[in-house]
């Protein structure tokens, strides 16, 4: 399928690592220019390995709580790679800690997690909409995931956070409408990314040394249980799912949760 991106302009918030690294080099493997922003220096390494691909490339460090640096970010990008087409945002952080229940977590848990998470995607958009809206054309894609569906136990801020995010889409969405702009969501299920390292970590961190599952097997029994295909989700499948949705061909898709998940959480 020629999903028809080649010349437009992709901006990948949190591309330095995970699915975000994976998209960017997505977007540049389909002929788009990629803009990449995270906190991590590592960053301008991804970009150099899109611009591999015979793409422009913009790299910046910003860490998405700063509302005037992802401004003044922005504004970089419209000047030195072109109109920005599409914006991904992918920045998703944990608490650091498990729940079961929730009040082995303290309040003083939630802000940063919310901070990231929720105002890193609403400054997202704040930052990159209005010329989008002038030019009436494009897609923002934010990340949520399965847990904020289901009420999951392992990090209630994480969990709530991702419910929160696509409370935000559906009214981006919205409001985007009148101007021909889109926004959906992704909510993964699990994929083998840092984040989803320190995830087991963490919530396998008071079980006995003996009792502690490896990575491998921690993953294989929860998706095993949990989702009907019972298999591991690849960054490459997010991916594709994410250029997909920022094509034409998804033209009628807006205000979507997409579950990629192996079948994890079902809707009708
Ligand atoms: N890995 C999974 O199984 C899984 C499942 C469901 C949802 N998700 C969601 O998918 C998204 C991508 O997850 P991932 O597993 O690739 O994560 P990751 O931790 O591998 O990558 C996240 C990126 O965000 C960046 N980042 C974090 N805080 C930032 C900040 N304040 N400012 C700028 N950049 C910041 C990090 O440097 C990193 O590059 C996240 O939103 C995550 O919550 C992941």
């Amino acid at each position: 399928m020629n999903l028809e991106l080649a010349g437009q302009n992709a901006v990948v918030v949190g591309g330095a690592n995970g699915m975000g690294r994976m998209i960017a080099k997505t977007f540049a493997a389909e002929g788009a220019g990629v803009a990449l922003l995270d906190r991590d220096p590592v960053v301008d390494e991804v970009a150099q390995e899109a611009a591999s691909h015979g793409v422009d490339t913009f790299s910046q460090q910003v860490d998405v709580t700063d509302f005037a640096a992802l401004q003044t970010a922005a504004a970089r990008i419209e000047n030195e790679l072109g109109p920005v087409r599409h914006v991904v945002f992918t920045v998703g952080i944990d608490s650091g800690k498990g729940g079961y229940p929730f009040w082995n977590l303290e309040p003083s848990d939630w802000p940063r997690v919310h901070e990231v998470n929720v105002l890193g995607a609403v400054n997202t958009a704040h930052a990159f909409y209005e010329p989008m809206i002038a030019r009436r054309q494009g897609t923002f894609l934010f990340f949520s995931s399965v847990s904020g569906q289901i009420g999951s136990q392992t990090d209630p801020p994480y969990s709530v956070s991702k419910a929160a995010v696509l409370s935000f889409m559906q009214i981006a969405a919205k409001d985007f409408a009148a101007y021909n702009i889109r926004a959906n969501a992704i909510c993964p299920g699990m994929v083998d990314t840092p984040l989803q390292r320190r995830i087991h970590k963490f919530s396998t961190a008071d079980l006995p040394e003996d009792e502690r599952p490896t990575y491998e097997d921690w993953c294989t029994e929860k998706i095993g249980s949990l989702a009907v295909l019972g298999r591991l989700v690849s960054q490459e499948e997010i991916a594709s799912t994410v250029v997909f949705l920022a094509s034409e061909h998804a033209r009628n898709i807006t205000g979507q949760a997409i579950n990629v998940d192996s079948g994890w959480v079902m809707h009708w």
